[in-house]
């Protein structure tokens, strides 16, 4: 009903402006003097934690995303191995696992049947389990050893927002956890990234409010057949929930890429007109991937593709390559993708009303998949 809308004209429109809270109450109670606790992970205990060998997460869609850029975030910080694997893929194989193996499953709804049962074979051979989780009570959270809730509130939408940035969150607070149990960051280096995390919401409200630049971009683009996105490092999976966003809601064609792996494929698709998204990497990440992303969009404008770069305020080496360029605050190259995602969210979303769909209930699918 338009009461439960809370004034938005949907409620994806609403659970993208919640964003910032979203985050802000997946913090709350969990940063304690610059460390990072979580009290649901205390009967799990650290002794368990210095245990693990390795991580292998298991999600579904969009949840799987906020996996691989957790992953880039957790191998840094604790430095333990980190693999993400689609749930359905997972238990089909026959994955290696055994009492040093921790599976972290993320799931909004917590009712994920494919991650379910991923979680629930992971146990019987002897794997940890803890969950990511946004709804409380849900059954994979039960069937789990802990669970850590994401305080997104109720995501109503079917395609993920608000959840995925908090789902991020709840990782990255998770792996300062880690990181700090198994002594793999001083103290100066937790504070200084839980810093960075505390003020992602308020660069959230930035993000949110320069929002009219992408929605005109949207409505431009309303005809358009095929959109491609690139992204490296923690841009990648940025790079795909864009394309997933961009099918879910405005069901039109689109693929994101590793950007490095242009040369070997996907170059091939570019042809004069052809939109390409690119989340550009910070120039101020030590590995220094920046003029190798903007090389790569020389490449694609060379070849005709309408370029627009997502790149952070400042940057002005993508100016004279992109056709649009959408600016994000600066933040740490880790927390890029917390802002990042937020433009392209809005993009599919405001392409998605301006062809006249409707954006909370996409045809074909559903909020939570309840079976195989
Ligand atoms: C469905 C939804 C997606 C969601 C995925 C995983 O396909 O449409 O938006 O990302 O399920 O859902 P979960 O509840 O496990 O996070």
């Amino acid at each position: 009903s338009a009461a439960e809308k809370g004034g938005w004209s949907s409620f994806m429109r609403k659970e993208v402006a919640e964003q910032p809270e979203a985050v802000q109450k997946t913090i709350l109670g969990r940063a304690v003097d610059g460390k990072v606790v979580i009290p649901e992970l205390e009967a799990f205990g650290d002794d368990r934690l210095r245990d693990i060998h390795r991580i292998t997460v298991v999600a579904c869609g969009t949840a799987s995303y906020a996996g691989l850029v957790a992953k880039y975030a957790i191998e840094q910080w604790a430095r333990i191995p980190v693999e993400v694997e689609l749930s359905h893929e997972f238990r089909y194989r026959e994955p290696v696992l055994d009492e040093h193996t921790l599976v972290v499953s993320i799931s909004q709804s917590g009712e994920t049947m494919d991650t379910l049962m991923a979680v629930k074979y992971a146990r019987e051979q002897g794997a940890k389990a803890i969950s990511i989780c946004n709804t409380q009570g849900a059954t994979i959270p039960r069937e789990s050893d802990a669970v850590v809730y994401t305080h997104a509130g109720p995501e109503v939408a079917v395609a993920s927002t608000k959840a995925f940035v908090a789902q991020i969150t709840a990782l990255y607070l998770f792996g300062l956890h880690l990181a700090r149990v198994r002594g793999t960051l001083d103290d100066a280096a937790l504070a200084e990234n839980l810093a960075e995390l505390q003020a992602i919401p308020e660069k959230l409200e930035a993000v949110l409010g320069e929002s009219d630049g992408v929605a005109q971009l949207a409505h431009w683009m309303a005809d358009t057949r095929s959109v491609l996105f690139l992204g490296r490092h923690v841009g990648y999976p940025i790079a795909l929930e864009g394309a997933l966003k961009l099918k879910e809601l405005a069901y039109i064609h689109a693929e994101g890429f590793a950007a490095g792996e242009l040369k070997h494929g996907p170059i091939a698709l570019i042809e004069p007109g052809q939109p390409v998204f690119v989340v550009v990497p910070s120039p101020r990440g030590s590995q220094n991937l920046h003029p190798k992303v903007v090389s790569n969009i020389q490449e694609i404008r060379a070849r005709g593709a309408r370029v627009i770069a997502i790149a952070e305020e400042g940057d002005a080496a993508v100016l004279p390559f992109a056709d649009e360029v959408v600016r994000i605050p600066l933040a740490a190259p880790l927390f890029e993708p917390l802002l990042a995602v937020v433009p392209l969210q809005v993009f599919a979303m405001e392409l998605a009303e301006a062809k006249g769909l409707d954006v909370d209930q996409p045809r074909n699918l559903a909020k939570s998949v309840t079976v195989e």
